[in-house]
């Protein structure tokens, strides 16, 4: 077997389709091996929403040559270096440029033509190959019946690519346009994880409550109703989805929140900021008062779900009062933990060209008074499961002997003790004793 080596940066996406190119080039020889330093093969996937993106690939690259450059002085072996992902999208020809050395530059649409790219790298002459096409025949058409899944739980995508061009992102560009998988080709993989011992599912996509697709009864289906098909697998325990657009959440997902139990109580809604003129200029397409009522919306239907969401602190032209707004919807919103970012520019996009870009100095200040607020939040919010009883899914052992960790309904990473063996991919429920920041600790409650 030849060694495979992936470095994967960003998104849940991204993890998952490097584990869809370690399943396509297992026929072809490659082994996955958690070190660069033999590598036969060297994937670096990429991810362009990360601050100096572009930079950081380079600089990375740089010590990817060195290390090919070792290799190659001490046993003669070429190593073929390949970068995919949302970086090798947007920036293209220039890798070829910039690192002439590396030997395939390929996108996330068109990953499926790795095996093909590499039979082309000729170890002695230096021919690079590049393909960012967004392919008519979809990718997931070339990457049927190949899943090889270890562990609990999996991630599935079913959304690609976004339309909705949000001012400061690089999405719609790096990804393409929205695509929506068939309900046939979801079904199937769902049941290939589940037959591979998978108990939970973590439905994929930039946007992915933006899902829809055609039955055979020429209906159109929503997320929600795929949910709830996906919900009639027996074994299949867990289901969740991320991430969602506040624009995209119909009726009938919010309805699956209150119908289907084996839906995770959690919801990932972005909304990036609290100020109408912001989310204006951001042309997020919704406002305050919309995206406060699809959480009420949501909340009647489910009363005990835990909000999640992402806000950028500091885009163009945004004032103190606007940070003040984005300060009072997260205090009215109460989140269950969110995420929060320093706007960064992104070459390209709508706002990186506008001239009110706010003062560094007063971004890291307006960050660090959101990030405080969210992280008391999310302390209260596990505090709040303190002697409450937590369905989790045994996902792993722990670093203490004879500890586990799991995850809650509520997407919580719990850490108990067991000397039970063999209990990773069972449910089970703790009875929550001690919550921190970013865990809880419990004990296994026998009924
Ligand atoms: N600057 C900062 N954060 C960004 N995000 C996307 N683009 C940018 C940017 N230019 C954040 C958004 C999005 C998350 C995935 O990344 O909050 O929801
Ligand atoms: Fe980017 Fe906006 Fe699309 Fe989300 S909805 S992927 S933030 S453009």
């Amino acid at each position: 077997m030849k060694k495979l080596f992936i470095k994967t940066h960003g998104c849940q996406m991204n993890f998952y389709d490097s584990e869809k190119m370690a399943d396509l080039l297992k026929p072809h020889g490659y082994q996955v091996d958690d070190s660069p330093e033999d590598a036969d093969l060297i994937v670096i996937n990429t991810c362009h929403i990360r601050e100096k993106a572009v930079e950081k690939t380079y600089s990375e690259l740089g010590r990817i040559r060195d290390q090919v450059n070792l290799r190659r002085e001490k046993t003669g072996k070429k190593s073929i270096v390949a970068v995919a992902g949302c970086v090798a999208q947007a920036q293209g020809k220039e890798i070829m440029k910039r690192s002439p050395w590396v030997d395939i530059v390929v996108g996330p649409q068109s990953y499926q033509n790795l095996p093909e790219l590499i039979a082309k790298v000729d170890p002695l002459t230096k021919n690079n190959h590049i393909n960012i096409e967004f392919p008519t025949i979809p990718k997931f058409d070339h990457l049927k019946s190949l899943v090889n899944k270890r562990g609990p739980s999996a991630f599935l995508t079913i959304q690609e690519g976004c339309d909705k061009f949000c001012s400061f992102c690089v999405v719609p560009y790096t990804r393409g346009a929205e695509y929506s998988r068939p309900i046939k080709s979801i079904l199937d993989e769902a049941n290939e994880l589940i037959d591979k011992g998978v108990k939970e599912i973590t439905l994929l996509g930039q946007n992915v409550n933006a899902w829809n697709a055609e039955w055979k009864d020429n209906k159109v289906w929503g997320l929600g109703r795929l949910i709830t098909e996906l919900a009639k697998i027996k074994e299949l325990e867990f289901i969740r989805y991320t991430t969602s657009h506040p624009l995209d959440m119909d009726l009938e997902l919010i309805e699956a929140h209150r119908d289907v139990s084996k839906l995770m109580p959690y919801l990932h809604l972005p909304i990036q900021s609290g100020s109408d003129g912001i989310l204006r200029s951001m042309n997020r397409k919704h406002n305050v008062k919309e995206y406060i009522n699809v959480i009420e919306k949501v909340r009647n239907y489910n009363p005990k779900i835990a909000i999640s969401g992402d806000f950028i602190i500091g885009f163009p032209g945004e004032t103190d009062k606007d940070n003040q707004a984005t300060i009072d919807l997260i205090k009215e919103i109460q989140y269950s933990q969110a995420y929060s970012f320093k706007y960064s520019i992104r070459p390209g996009t709508p706002a990186a060209i506008s001239l009110n870009q706010v003062n560094e100095s007063v971004k890291n200040s307006r960050l660090q008074e959101v990030q405080s607020i969210l992280r008391d939040q999310q302390l209260e919010f596990n505090k709040n499961s303190i002697n409450s009883s937590l369905k989790i899914l045994v996902l792993r052992n722990g670093k203490k002997p004879n500890q586990y960790l799991g995850r809650s309904q509520y997407n919580q990473s719990v850490y108990f003790s067991s000397e039970e063996k063999n209990i990773i991919g069972s449910t089970i429920n703790i009875n929550v004793t001690e919550a921190f920041q970013n865990s809880l600790t419990g004990n296994i409650v026998h009924i």
